[in-house]
């Protein structure tokens, strides 16, 4: 019922040349490939040359991040109106973000509203960290941040969650597929209870953290995990269209 989804974050990576160069490589190959949907998420400035390469493919465009405010002096910052002309999808409350840029529950939850508002998918991350994950706070800080970013937002009709351990992005050290399947489950259970039983069955919920071609089928085996949010691995085109071909083949 819910088709699988692989979004690479391209995160601070790539010139426009280089973007432009990933995209021409990965662009025929994922084409191809059906029942999953396929998404980038390049810098702001790449996204006009992106959004150009990828016209009339499947692929689809999104951007890492926004601001809440449509417009107004907020010197070096991109609305969602600025956006919304150019992709579909924005990754909101990255944990990078959380950590390095001070981003509050709060200012993700205006984020999370602001993209919905101009018709943009967020993307919404979340995740505990090492301390948290061996304190055995998991539930309670996914639980306490999903909370925190669904404030008032009445319909999940057009987003996606991720689950990213923070423990687990960049290092190398990826969950267990049974862990991240784990706390999936408990996303999609804190989700049937904020909304509804059909909500939390009808949403996407990725697993982002060290994914990488060699280990993407343990978790799209997993039952509840709907795909991936690639980082590293998807600057790499022969290892991200492996990550989509096997989402594909797997979850046929
Ligand atoms: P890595 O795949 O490089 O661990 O990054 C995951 C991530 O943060 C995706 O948003």
């Amino acid at each position: 019922m819910r088709v699988p989804m692989i979004a690479g974050n391209w995160k601070m990576n790539t010139t426009v040349v280089e973007a432009v160069k990933l995209v021409r490589e990965v662009c025929p190959e994922l084409d191809r490939i059906d029942g999953v949907v396929k998404v980038v998420c390049p810098p702001f400035i790449s996204l006009t040359a992106v959004k150009k390469l990828l016209k009339g493919s499947s692929i689809k465009l999104g951007a890492q991040n926004l601001y809440f405010e449509e417009k107004g002096a907020y010197t070096g910052e991109i609305s969602p109106l600025m956006l919304a002309d150019l992709c579909q999808f924005v990754i909101v409350g990255h944990s990078e973000r959380r950590q390095y840029f001070n981003e509050t529950g709060e200012i993700v939850n205006k984020k999370v509203i602001a993209a919905l508002k101009s018709g943009l998918t967020p993307i919404l991350c979340v995740g505990e960290s090492l301390k948290e994950n061996e304190a055995g706070r998991t539930a309670d800080m996914v639980t306490g941040q999903l909370k925190d970013a669904l404030a008032g937002v009445d319909s999940l009709r057009d987003l996606v969650i991720a689950y990213e351990p923070v423990w687990a992005i960049g290092t190398g050290r990826a969950a267990t597929g049974e862990q991240a399947e784990r706390t999936i489950g408990l996303i999609r259970h804190n989700i049937s209870i904020l909304y509804n039983k059909e909500t939390a069955e009808r949403t996407l919920v990725l697993y982002g953290g060290s994914v990488t071609a060699d280990n993407v089928a343990e978790f799209v085996r997993q039952p509840e995990i709907d795909g991936g949010l690639v980082g590293g691995a998807s600057l790499k085109a022969d290892q991200f269209v492996s990550i989509v071909r096997q989402t594909s083949e797997i979850k046929r």
